[in-house]
């Protein structure tokens, strides 16, 4: 039976952290989030970042395009952002209108301001493994919670399932790195992977991030592995007053008796990803204010 780990609880213990941290700051640590549209997700997951940013005494603001807006206009504001000495972070909230626009909005972010960690400087920077950079917040939560297990994983085998920008990709390399939490050995599964369950049942740390429900099942999971479950994705439920619930891209109930570490679904993840981002606000304003 595995240890569950309490993403909400680590994610209210570092949020702790960083509120008594701002408030010896000179100034509130400021981000702006730039909303393009009304995509419902969107929508929530920018009030839900704002709401606890509010909380731990970081400023915010909300910068609202319409749905049908220049390209240009939006590389405009976010120029005004770049310039703007008051602003310590920038977040373009995701998805975009159009990928070629969400790809020139990242680009545009100036890289020290960049919170979520998407520009190209700084995953360089991750690949480099400096520390002048920001990690992408998904990610860096992860790499949180694998700590809180306090396992030595050097040399253990870590297998990534998805090949995201946002988390596949930068959570393997992160695994991958010269640091004591990671040192593993890395394996990246996908779409186009043929029989992912025999990498899956060799992998002592499984991170699933393909987004597909309950997957992954408890004969693909080596006794004792560590299991992050980054999905989210709702499921018709009829005994939900909503019709539906959430779950992960892993069968919790039954990999939670093979595994030795597992994140739930929710309260894994999810609350780590705003954690980080916190995170990375406050080391922007540190790192604007020692400029
Ligand atoms: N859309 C879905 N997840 C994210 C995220 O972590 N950051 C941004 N900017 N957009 C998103």
């Amino acid at each position: 039976m595995a240890s569950i780990i309490e993403g909400k609880a680590i994610s209210q213990k570092i949020l702790a952290d960083i509120k008594s941290s701002v408030a010896s700051c000179a100034r509130p640590p400021c981000a702006v989030f730039v909303r393009v549209g009304e995509d419902p997700a969107s929508v929530i997951y920018v009030n839900q970042k704002q709401k606890i940013a509010t909380e731990i005494g970081i400023k915010t603001s909300t910068i609202l395009l319409p749905q049908n807006v220049e390209c240009e206009m939006l590389l405009d504001t976010i120029r005004q952002l770049n310039e703007d000495t008051t602003v310590d972070g920038i977040l373009i909230q995701a998805p975009l209108p159009t990928l070629e626009m969400q790809e020139a909005a990242f680009a545009m972010v100036d890289p020290t301001k960049d919170i979520d960690g998407f520009h190209s400087y700084n995953l360089g920077l991750l690949c480099q493994e400096s520390d002048r950079g920001f990690w992408p917040c998904t990610p860096a939560g992860i790499v949180e919670l694998i700590r809180s297990t306090n396992m030595d994983l050097t040399g253990k085998h870590t297998v990534v399932l998805g090949r995201s920008l946002i988390v596949g990709k930068p959570v393997g390399l992160l695994m991958l790195q010269k640091k004591e939490f990671a040192n593993t050995t890395v394996t990246f599964c996908h779409s186009r992977s043929k029989n992912i369950s025999h990498y899956a049942q060799d992998a002592d740390l499984l991170i699933a991030a393909m987004g597909q429900p309950q997957a992954i099942t408890a004969d693909m999971i080596k006794p004792g592995a560590i299991v992050i479950d980054v999905g989210i994705n709702r499921i018709s439920d009829n005994n939900s007053e909503k019709g539906y619930r959430v779950v992960g891209d892993v069968d919790f109930e039954n990999v939670k008796e093979v595994a030795g570490f597992i994140t739930p679904v929710p309260g894994g993840v999810g609350p780590m990803t705003i954690a980080m981002l916190m995170k990375n606000t406050l080391l922007a304003y540190q790192r604007h204010a020692h400029r």
